[in-house]
């Protein structure tokens, strides 16, 4: 009867050294790429997080909500009133307290008060300069290259004036509490015939 002899393998050796080598490798490799991932999103999330503030819009910089300019009590029927505007102002990465940040004409037409004010920026749309208001000739006019508007913000001699379009008014108006005009402040692209916030 044939017998076996001791000495005669039962299984191959180099191939099983071989399947451990390659788990052995695989389980290195996934805890490699999975630690690095672990380590890796963090990173991400704090590197997004530092530079937020600079890939934020220049609209998302500025305050974009109303701000208390005057009670109705201010604005006397039919005159033109100047106001600065104040407001909490947000660079890249500071809040600064409340401050200028620009400047406003008013004007009330009527008592009526489901009637808003007319509302208009200072900025001359031409090239930027704070224009004046002339009582005298009821007229805004920019001190920079004589751009001149009538009272209602209509540009005067459109055809040969420099800024190519009437002042800016401020759509965004509305009276809270009974009496305090409130107004969300915007800057428009100057130099271009068209009305284009910044
Ligand atoms: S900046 Fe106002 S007319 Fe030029």
């Amino acid at each position: 009867m044939a017998k076996s002899s001791p000495d005669t393998p039962t299984d191959d050796p180099p191939a099983k050294a071989g399947a451990d080598e390659r788990r052995t490798f695989l389980v290195q490799a996934s805890a490699i790429v999975i630690g690095g991932i672990v380590g890796f999103v963090p990173l991400l999330v704090g590197l997004r997080n530092f530079l937020n503030p600079l890939l934020r819009s220049k609209d998302d910089i500025e305050v974009d909500e109303a701000v208390r300019i005057a009670t109705l009590d201010d604005i006397e029927i039919g005159k033109v009133y100047r106001f600065k505007v104040n407001a909490i102002r947000v660079d890249a990465w500071s809040k600064h307290p409340p401050g200028p940040i620009g400047a406003v004409y008013v004007r009330r037409d009527s008592d009526d008060p489901k009637v808003l004010p007319k509302v208009y920026t200072s900025v001359c749309p031409h090239l930027g300069c704070s224009v004046d208001y002339k009582e005298d000739r009821q007229q805004f006019v920019c001190p920079c290259h004589n751009g001149t508007f009538a009272k209602d913000g209509t540009l005067v001699d459109p055809e040969t004036a420099p800024p190519p379009r009437d002042l800016d008014e401020l759509e965004d108006v509305e009276i809270r509490n009974g009496n305090e005009l409130w107004v969300v402040y915007r800057r428009f692209r100057s130099g271009i015939a068209a009305k284009i916030a910044e």
